[in-house]
Protein backbone atom coordinates (compact mmCIF):
# COMPACT_ATOMS: atom_id res chain seq x y z
CA UNK A 1 0.00 0.00 0.00
CA UNK A 2 1.07 3.67 -0.95
CA UNK A 3 -0.16 6.70 0.70
CA UNK A 4 1.13 10.65 1.27
CA UNK A 5 1.90 10.52 5.09
CA UNK A 6 1.75 7.45 7.18
CA UNK A 7 0.32 8.69 10.73
CA UNK A 8 1.19 5.80 13.47
CA UNK A 9 -1.39 5.94 16.03
CA UNK A 10 -5.11 7.18 16.20
CA UNK A 11 -5.41 8.90 19.55
CA UNK A 12 -6.35 12.59 19.15
CA UNK A 13 -2.99 13.48 17.60
CA UNK A 14 -3.13 11.29 15.04
CA UNK A 15 -6.78 11.55 14.19
CA UNK A 16 -7.07 15.36 13.95
CA UNK A 17 -3.81 15.32 12.09
CA UNK A 18 -5.76 12.69 9.72
CA UNK A 19 -8.40 15.20 9.45
CA UNK A 20 -6.72 18.48 8.82
CA UNK A 21 -4.51 16.78 6.25
CA UNK A 22 -7.89 15.62 4.70
CA UNK A 23 -9.17 19.10 4.65
CA UNK A 24 -5.95 19.57 2.51
CA UNK A 25 -6.32 17.28 -0.12
CA UNK A 26 -3.42 15.16 1.57
CA UNK A 27 -4.17 11.41 1.96
CA UNK A 28 -3.05 9.74 5.08
CA UNK A 29 -3.08 6.23 6.64
CA UNK A 30 -3.69 5.51 10.15
CA UNK A 31 -1.86 2.34 11.95
CA UNK A 32 -3.28 2.04 15.36
CA UNK A 33 -1.96 -0.70 17.58
CA UNK A 34 -5.38 -1.17 19.71
CA UNK A 35 -9.15 -1.37 18.28
CA UNK A 36 -11.28 1.96 18.13
CA UNK A 37 -13.03 0.15 21.32
CA UNK A 38 -9.93 0.06 23.46
CA UNK A 39 -8.90 4.16 22.65
CA UNK A 40 -12.41 5.15 23.47
CA UNK A 41 -11.89 3.79 26.73
CA UNK A 42 -9.24 5.17 28.20
CA UNK A 43 -10.34 7.74 30.07
CA UNK A 44 -7.78 11.29 30.25
CA UNK A 45 -8.10 15.20 29.78
CA UNK A 46 -10.60 17.14 30.24
CA UNK A 47 -10.30 20.47 29.96
CA UNK A 48 -10.26 22.08 26.22
CA UNK A 49 -7.96 25.51 25.23
CA UNK A 50 -10.30 28.54 23.84
CA UNK A 51 -7.56 27.71 20.51
CA UNK A 52 -8.06 23.96 20.35
CA UNK A 53 -12.38 24.57 20.40
CA UNK A 54 -11.83 26.97 17.84
CA UNK A 55 -9.91 24.59 15.63
CA UNK A 56 -12.50 21.72 16.36
CA UNK A 57 -15.16 23.86 15.02
CA UNK A 58 -12.70 25.04 12.17
CA UNK A 59 -12.25 21.94 10.81
CA UNK A 60 -15.92 20.26 11.21
CA UNK A 61 -15.93 18.21 14.31
CA UNK A 62 -17.06 20.79 16.88
CA UNK A 63 -20.72 20.23 16.82
CA UNK A 64 -21.61 18.26 19.18
CA UNK A 65 -18.41 19.54 21.43
CA UNK A 66 -20.21 23.14 21.01
CA UNK A 67 -24.11 21.52 22.03
CA UNK A 68 -23.14 19.09 25.16
CA UNK A 69 -19.37 20.52 26.43
CA UNK A 70 -19.65 23.40 28.95
CA UNK A 71 -18.06 26.46 28.81
CA UNK A 72 -16.13 27.45 32.25
CA UNK A 73 -15.60 31.17 32.34
CA UNK A 74 -13.18 30.46 35.55
CA UNK A 75 -11.44 28.07 37.94
CA UNK A 76 -11.06 27.96 41.63
CA UNK A 77 -7.20 27.73 42.97
CA UNK A 78 -7.90 27.13 46.48
CA UNK A 79 -5.07 26.71 48.93
CA UNK A 80 -5.07 24.94 52.73
CA UNK A 81 -8.68 26.16 53.27
CA UNK A 82 -8.64 29.77 51.15
CA UNK A 83 -10.11 30.16 47.46
CA UNK A 84 -9.01 32.16 44.76
CA UNK A 85 -11.11 32.19 41.97
CA UNK A 86 -9.63 32.97 38.46
CA UNK A 87 -12.25 34.51 36.19
CA UNK A 88 -10.82 34.09 32.84
CA UNK A 89 -13.76 36.18 31.30
CA UNK A 90 -13.20 39.56 33.38
CA UNK A 91 -9.44 39.04 33.18
CA UNK A 92 -8.56 37.83 29.18
CA UNK A 93 -12.42 38.06 27.85
CA UNK A 94 -11.67 33.93 27.18
CA UNK A 95 -12.64 30.78 28.81
CA UNK A 96 -12.21 26.85 28.15
CA UNK A 97 -14.43 24.09 26.97
CA UNK A 98 -14.89 21.08 29.33
CA UNK A 99 -15.41 18.19 27.32
CA UNK A 100 -13.90 14.62 27.26
CA UNK A 101 -10.80 13.97 25.59
CA UNK A 102 -12.89 10.80 24.73
CA UNK A 103 -16.02 12.86 23.11
CA UNK A 104 -13.14 14.37 21.40
CA UNK A 105 -11.76 10.98 19.70
CA UNK A 106 -15.21 9.55 19.24
CA UNK A 107 -16.03 12.88 17.12
CA UNK A 108 -12.94 12.26 15.35
CA UNK A 109 -13.50 8.91 14.42
CA UNK A 110 -17.00 9.59 13.68
CA UNK A 111 -15.74 12.22 10.79
CA UNK A 112 -12.99 9.65 9.35
CA UNK A 113 -15.02 7.35 9.36
CA UNK A 114 -18.10 9.09 6.94
CA UNK A 115 -15.09 10.75 5.03
CA UNK A 116 -13.69 6.64 4.24
CA UNK A 117 -10.28 7.47 5.13
CA UNK A 118 -8.51 4.20 6.03
CA UNK A 119 -7.37 3.72 9.50
CA UNK A 120 -5.89 0.25 10.25
CA UNK A 121 -6.64 -0.77 13.94
CA UNK A 122 -5.18 -3.53 15.16
CA UNK A 123 -1.94 -3.41 13.66
CA UNK A 124 0.69 -5.35 15.83
CA UNK A 125 4.62 -4.71 15.19
CA UNK A 126 4.46 -1.52 13.59
CA UNK A 127 8.02 -0.88 12.47
CA UNK A 128 9.71 2.48 10.75
CA UNK A 129 11.93 2.03 7.85
CA UNK A 130 14.63 3.95 6.29
CA UNK A 131 13.73 7.51 8.02
CA UNK A 132 16.92 8.93 6.64
CA UNK A 133 16.19 8.39 2.92
CA UNK A 134 13.14 9.64 0.62
CA UNK A 135 11.53 6.56 1.25
CA UNK A 136 10.48 5.52 4.54
CA UNK A 137 8.32 2.68 4.91
CA UNK A 138 6.31 1.19 7.47
CA UNK A 139 5.74 -2.72 7.94
CA UNK A 140 3.57 -4.22 10.23
CA UNK A 141 1.56 -7.46 10.97
CA UNK A 142 -2.76 -7.71 11.13
CA UNK A 143 -4.71 -10.80 11.25
CA UNK A 144 -1.34 -13.04 10.76
CA UNK A 145 -0.24 -11.20 7.88
CA UNK A 146 2.69 -9.11 7.22
CA UNK A 147 2.11 -5.90 5.29
CA UNK A 148 4.06 -2.90 4.11
CA UNK A 149 3.35 0.81 3.99
CA UNK A 150 5.60 3.02 1.67
CA UNK A 151 4.65 7.06 2.12
CA UNK A 152 6.58 10.68 1.87
CA UNK A 153 6.18 10.97 5.29
CA UNK A 154 5.63 9.14 8.50
CA UNK A 155 3.80 11.56 11.89
CA UNK A 156 5.03 9.80 15.31
CA UNK A 157 1.49 10.15 16.81
CA UNK A 158 1.82 7.35 18.85
CA UNK A 159 2.24 8.46 22.44
CA UNK A 160 4.81 8.37 25.01
CA UNK A 161 4.92 4.52 24.90
CA UNK A 162 4.95 4.49 21.17
CA UNK A 163 7.46 3.12 18.13
CA UNK A 164 8.16 6.36 16.93
CA UNK A 165 10.53 8.36 19.58
CA UNK A 166 12.20 4.93 19.57
CA UNK A 167 12.74 4.38 16.42
CA UNK A 168 15.19 7.69 16.02
CA UNK A 169 19.10 6.67 16.92
CA UNK A 170 19.81 7.76 20.76
CA UNK A 171 22.64 10.16 19.70
CA UNK A 172 20.23 11.92 17.87
CA UNK A 173 17.76 13.12 20.34
CA UNK A 174 18.21 15.19 23.72
CA UNK A 175 15.83 14.11 26.51
CA UNK A 176 14.33 16.26 29.07
CA UNK A 177 13.07 14.81 32.13
CA UNK A 178 11.47 15.08 36.08
CA UNK A 179 9.59 11.89 37.74
CA UNK A 180 7.04 13.76 40.00
CA UNK A 181 7.60 11.31 43.64
CA UNK A 182 3.45 10.35 43.21
CA UNK A 183 0.77 9.98 40.98
CA UNK A 184 -2.93 10.51 40.85
CA UNK A 185 -5.94 8.30 41.13
CA UNK A 186 -8.73 9.37 39.73
CA UNK A 187 -12.29 8.44 39.77
CA UNK A 188 -15.18 8.70 37.04
CA UNK A 189 -18.83 8.85 38.69
CA UNK A 190 -22.39 9.10 37.99
CA UNK A 191 -23.29 12.48 40.15
CA UNK A 192 -23.64 16.33 39.46
CA UNK A 193 -20.15 18.25 40.35
CA UNK A 194 -19.71 19.25 43.52
CA UNK A 195 -19.03 22.94 42.37
CA UNK A 196 -20.02 24.55 39.11
CA UNK A 197 -16.35 24.98 38.04
CA UNK A 198 -12.97 23.09 38.28
CA UNK A 199 -11.73 23.52 42.14
CA UNK A 200 -7.41 22.60 42.41
CA UNK A 201 -6.70 21.99 45.97
CA UNK A 202 -3.26 21.78 47.95
CA UNK A 203 -4.04 20.58 51.00
CA UNK A 204 -1.26 19.34 53.94
CA UNK A 205 -2.41 16.07 52.90
CA UNK A 206 -1.64 16.51 49.20
CA UNK A 207 -3.09 18.01 46.31
CA UNK A 208 -6.95 16.89 45.12
CA UNK A 209 -8.50 18.11 41.78
CA UNK A 210 -12.85 18.22 41.33
CA UNK A 211 -13.89 18.24 37.57
CA UNK A 212 -16.08 16.65 35.15
CA UNK A 213 -17.52 15.59 32.18
CA UNK A 214 -20.86 16.79 32.22
CA UNK A 215 -24.11 17.88 34.43
CA UNK A 216 -24.23 14.71 35.64
CA UNK A 217 -21.21 13.01 35.04
CA UNK A 218 -18.30 14.29 37.70
CA UNK A 219 -14.05 13.36 37.23
CA UNK A 220 -12.33 13.96 41.02
CA UNK A 221 -8.32 13.01 41.47
CA UNK A 222 -6.46 12.85 44.73
CA UNK A 223 -2.25 12.70 44.70
CA UNK A 224 -1.00 9.30 46.11
CA UNK A 225 2.13 7.99 46.65
CA UNK A 226 3.88 6.88 43.35
CA UNK A 227 3.56 3.31 44.24
CA UNK A 228 0.11 3.17 45.33
CA UNK A 229 -1.95 0.10 44.88
CA UNK A 230 -5.18 0.45 43.27
CA UNK A 231 -6.81 -1.98 44.21
CA UNK A 232 -6.63 -1.04 47.89
CA UNK A 233 -8.40 2.05 47.28
CA UNK A 234 -12.24 1.06 47.90
CA UNK A 235 -14.38 4.12 46.74
CA UNK A 236 -14.98 4.75 50.60
CA UNK A 237 -11.60 5.18 51.00
CA UNK A 238 -11.21 7.59 47.47
CA UNK A 239 -14.24 9.24 49.14
CA UNK A 240 -13.25 10.40 52.78
CA UNK A 241 -10.07 10.82 51.70
CA UNK A 242 -10.94 13.75 48.62
CA UNK A 243 -13.48 15.08 51.17
CA UNK A 244 -10.77 15.81 53.70
CA UNK A 245 -8.76 17.66 51.14
CA UNK A 246 -11.15 20.23 49.85
CA UNK A 247 -12.89 23.21 51.68
CA UNK A 248 -15.92 22.12 54.27
CA UNK A 249 -18.66 23.78 51.87
CA UNK A 250 -17.08 21.42 48.23
CA UNK A 251 -17.23 18.21 50.64
CA UNK A 252 -20.53 18.75 52.00
CA UNK A 253 -21.65 19.42 48.55
CA UNK A 254 -19.46 15.78 46.79
CA UNK A 255 -21.82 13.37 45.89
CA UNK A 256 -20.30 9.87 45.90
CA UNK A 257 -21.55 6.85 44.22
CA UNK A 258 -19.87 3.88 42.46
CA UNK A 259 -16.59 4.53 40.67
CA UNK A 260 -17.74 3.72 36.92
CA UNK A 261 -13.79 4.18 35.93
CA UNK A 262 -10.45 3.99 38.71
CA UNK A 263 -6.83 4.20 37.17
CA UNK A 264 -3.43 5.94 38.68
CA UNK A 265 -1.93 7.94 36.27
CA UNK A 266 2.22 8.69 36.94
CA UNK A 267 3.19 12.84 37.08
CA UNK A 268 6.25 12.97 34.46
CA UNK A 269 7.52 16.26 32.84
CA UNK A 270 9.28 15.46 29.24
CA UNK A 271 10.68 16.76 26.19
CA UNK A 272 12.31 14.87 23.54
CA UNK A 273 14.29 17.49 21.06
CA UNK A 274 14.12 17.35 18.41
CA UNK A 275 11.00 17.05 16.86
CA UNK A 276 12.11 15.42 13.76
CA UNK A 277 14.49 12.81 12.20
CA UNK A 278 14.56 12.56 8.76
CA UNK A 279 11.32 11.89 7.36
CA UNK A 280 10.00 11.29 10.82
CA UNK A 281 7.64 14.00 12.22
CA UNK A 282 6.78 13.77 16.43
CA UNK A 283 3.54 14.88 18.00
CA UNK A 284 1.87 14.77 20.97
CA UNK A 285 3.00 12.65 23.69
CA UNK A 286 5.28 10.90 21.39
CA UNK A 287 7.46 13.74 21.67
CA UNK A 288 6.52 15.35 25.54
CA UNK A 289 4.13 14.63 28.37
CA UNK A 290 3.14 17.12 31.27
CA UNK A 291 2.01 16.79 34.52
CA UNK A 292 -1.68 16.88 34.09
CA UNK A 293 -1.91 20.06 36.54
CA UNK A 294 -2.08 22.52 34.05
CA UNK A 295 -4.81 20.59 31.79
CA UNK A 296 -2.15 20.85 28.92
CA UNK A 297 -1.17 17.32 27.53
CA UNK A 298 -4.03 16.94 24.95
CA UNK A 299 -4.11 20.72 23.99
CA UNK A 300 -0.38 20.13 23.03
CA UNK A 301 -1.17 17.82 21.24
CA UNK A 302 -3.32 19.40 19.09
CA UNK A 303 -1.33 22.71 18.68
CA UNK A 304 1.67 19.76 17.27
CA UNK A 305 -0.37 18.76 14.85
CA UNK A 306 -2.05 22.24 13.69
CA UNK A 307 1.28 23.14 12.70
CA UNK A 308 2.77 20.13 11.05
CA UNK A 309 -0.60 20.00 8.98
CA UNK A 310 0.51 23.52 7.59
CA UNK A 311 3.73 22.86 7.10
CA UNK A 312 2.65 19.69 5.10
CA UNK A 313 0.39 21.39 3.42
CA UNK A 314 2.74 24.13 2.56
CA UNK A 315 5.61 21.01 1.76
CA UNK A 316 2.45 19.56 -1.14
CA UNK A 317 1.11 23.03 -2.73
CA UNK A 318 4.37 24.79 -3.24
CA UNK A 319 7.14 21.71 -3.31
CA UNK A 320 8.97 23.66 0.03
CA UNK A 321 10.45 22.21 2.85
CA UNK A 322 10.97 25.21 4.42
CA UNK A 323 7.68 25.08 6.73
CA UNK A 324 8.67 21.51 7.86
CA UNK A 325 12.57 22.30 8.63
CA UNK A 326 10.64 25.09 10.80
CA UNK A 327 7.98 22.71 12.27
CA UNK A 328 10.42 21.48 14.91
CA UNK A 329 11.56 24.80 16.80
CA UNK A 330 7.95 25.88 15.94
CA UNK A 331 6.35 23.21 17.97
CA UNK A 332 9.02 23.20 20.83
CA UNK A 333 8.64 26.81 21.34
CA UNK A 334 5.02 26.06 22.40
CA UNK A 335 5.71 23.30 24.42
CA UNK A 336 8.43 24.44 26.61
CA UNK A 337 5.72 27.13 27.85
CA UNK A 338 3.46 24.31 28.92
CA UNK A 339 5.87 22.35 30.62
CA UNK A 340 7.10 25.58 32.32
CA UNK A 341 3.22 26.68 33.42
CA UNK A 342 2.42 22.32 34.63
CA UNK A 343 5.66 22.25 36.19
CA UNK A 344 4.39 25.65 37.80
CA UNK A 345 1.16 24.76 38.95
CA UNK A 346 2.32 21.08 40.43
CA UNK A 347 4.97 22.47 42.34
CA UNK A 348 2.62 25.11 43.81
CA UNK A 349 -0.28 22.39 44.81
CA UNK A 350 0.95 19.26 45.37
CA UNK A 351 2.56 18.15 48.82
CA UNK A 352 6.35 17.30 48.01
CA UNK A 353 7.70 14.49 50.79
CA UNK A 354 11.29 15.97 50.40
CA UNK A 355 10.69 19.85 50.72
CA UNK A 356 12.30 21.93 53.08
CA UNK A 357 11.08 24.27 55.45
CA UNK A 358 12.10 27.26 53.07
CA UNK A 359 10.22 25.52 50.49
CA UNK A 360 7.02 24.73 51.73
CA UNK A 361 7.26 28.58 52.44
CA UNK A 362 7.79 29.49 48.93
CA UNK A 363 4.88 27.58 47.93
CA UNK A 364 2.19 30.02 50.61
CA UNK A 365 3.90 32.60 49.20
CA UNK A 366 3.33 31.66 45.48
CA UNK A 367 -0.22 31.08 46.18
CA UNK A 368 -0.21 34.59 48.27
CA UNK A 369 1.15 36.43 45.60
CA UNK A 370 -1.44 34.88 43.14
CA UNK A 371 -4.54 35.48 45.57
CA UNK A 372 -3.12 39.20 45.95
CA UNK A 373 -1.84 40.12 42.20
CA UNK A 374 -4.25 40.69 38.90
CA UNK A 375 -1.12 40.55 37.38
CA UNK A 376 -0.74 37.04 38.40
CA UNK A 377 -3.91 35.98 37.90
CA UNK A 378 -4.19 36.97 34.45
CA UNK A 379 -0.57 35.26 33.83
CA UNK A 380 -2.33 32.27 34.67
CA UNK A 381 -5.20 32.63 33.08
CA UNK A 382 -3.57 33.13 30.00
CA UNK A 383 -1.68 29.72 30.28
CA UNK A 384 -4.31 27.92 31.64
CA UNK A 385 -6.76 29.22 28.24
CA UNK A 386 -4.64 28.59 26.22
CA UNK A 387 -1.23 30.67 24.75
CA UNK A 388 -1.14 31.43 21.03
CA UNK A 389 -0.11 28.95 18.54
P1 LIG B 1 -2.24 9.12 22.93
O1 LIG B 1 -3.57 9.61 23.34
O2 LIG B 1 -1.41 8.35 23.88
O3 LIG B 1 -2.42 8.29 21.60
C1 LIG B 1 -1.41 7.49 21.04
C2 LIG B 1 -2.03 6.36 20.27
O4 LIG B 1 -0.99 5.59 19.66
C3 LIG B 1 -2.80 5.39 21.18
O5 LIG B 1 -4.09 5.16 20.66
C4 LIG B 1 -1.93 4.14 21.20
O6 LIG B 1 -2.69 2.95 21.34
C5 LIG B 1 -1.25 4.22 19.84
N1 LIG B 1 0.01 3.48 19.79
C6 LIG B 1 0.96 3.37 20.75
N2 LIG B 1 1.97 2.62 20.35
C7 LIG B 1 1.69 2.23 19.09
C8 LIG B 1 2.37 1.44 18.14
N3 LIG B 1 3.55 0.88 18.42
N4 LIG B 1 1.80 1.23 16.93
C9 LIG B 1 0.59 1.80 16.63
N5 LIG B 1 -0.09 2.57 17.50
C10 LIG B 1 0.45 2.78 18.72
N6 LIG B 1 -3.96 15.25 30.01
C11 LIG B 1 -4.70 16.19 30.56
O7 LIG B 1 -4.65 17.33 30.09
N7 LIG B 1 -5.50 15.89 31.63
C12 LIG B 1 -5.56 14.62 32.17
O8 LIG B 1 -6.29 14.36 33.09
C13 LIG B 1 -4.78 13.61 31.62
N8 LIG B 1 -4.80 12.35 32.11
C14 LIG B 1 -4.00 11.39 31.54
C15 LIG B 1 -3.96 10.09 32.07
C16 LIG B 1 -3.13 9.11 31.50
C17 LIG B 1 -3.10 7.71 32.10
C18 LIG B 1 -2.32 9.45 30.40
C19 LIG B 1 -1.41 8.39 29.78
C20 LIG B 1 -2.37 10.74 29.87
C21 LIG B 1 -3.19 11.72 30.45
N9 LIG B 1 -3.25 13.03 29.94
C22 LIG B 1 -3.99 13.98 30.51
C23 LIG B 1 -2.52 13.45 28.79
C24 LIG B 1 -3.37 13.43 27.53
O9 LIG B 1 -4.34 12.42 27.62
C25 LIG B 1 -2.40 13.20 26.39
O10 LIG B 1 -1.54 14.33 26.33
C26 LIG B 1 -3.06 12.96 25.05
O11 LIG B 1 -3.73 11.72 25.05
C27 LIG B 1 -2.00 12.97 23.94
O12 LIG B 1 -2.56 12.52 22.75
P2 LIG B 1 -1.67 11.72 21.72
O13 LIG B 1 -2.58 11.46 20.56
O14 LIG B 1 -0.39 12.42 21.50
O15 LIG B 1 -1.28 10.36 22.44
C1 LIG C 1 -9.92 16.06 33.95
O1 LIG C 1 -11.10 16.45 33.96
O2 LIG C 1 -9.62 14.88 33.75
C2 LIG C 1 -8.84 17.04 34.23
C3 LIG C 1 -9.15 18.39 34.28
C4 LIG C 1 -8.14 19.30 34.54
C5 LIG C 1 -6.85 18.87 34.74
C6 LIG C 1 -6.55 17.53 34.65
C7 LIG C 1 -7.55 16.60 34.40
O3 LIG C 1 -5.87 19.78 35.00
Amino acid sequence: MRTQVAIIGAGPAGLLLGRLLERHGIEAVILERRSGDYVLSRIRAGVLEHGTRELLNACGVGERMEAEGLPHEGTEICFDGVSHRIDFRALLGREVMVYGQTEVTRDLMAARAASGAVTIYGAEDVALHDLDGSAPRVTYRKGGASHELTCDVIAGCDGFHGVSRRSIPADKLRIFERIYPFGWLGVLVDEPPAAPELIYAHHQRGFALCSMRSATRSRYYIQCPEDTDLDAWTDDLFWDELRRRLPQAVAEALRTGPAIEKSIAPLRSFVAEPMRYGRLFLAGDAAHIVPPTGAKGLNLAVSDVQYLAMALAEHYRDQSNAALDAYSARALSRVWKAERFSWWMTTMLHRFPAFSSFERRMQVAEFDYLRGSVAASTALAENYTGLPT
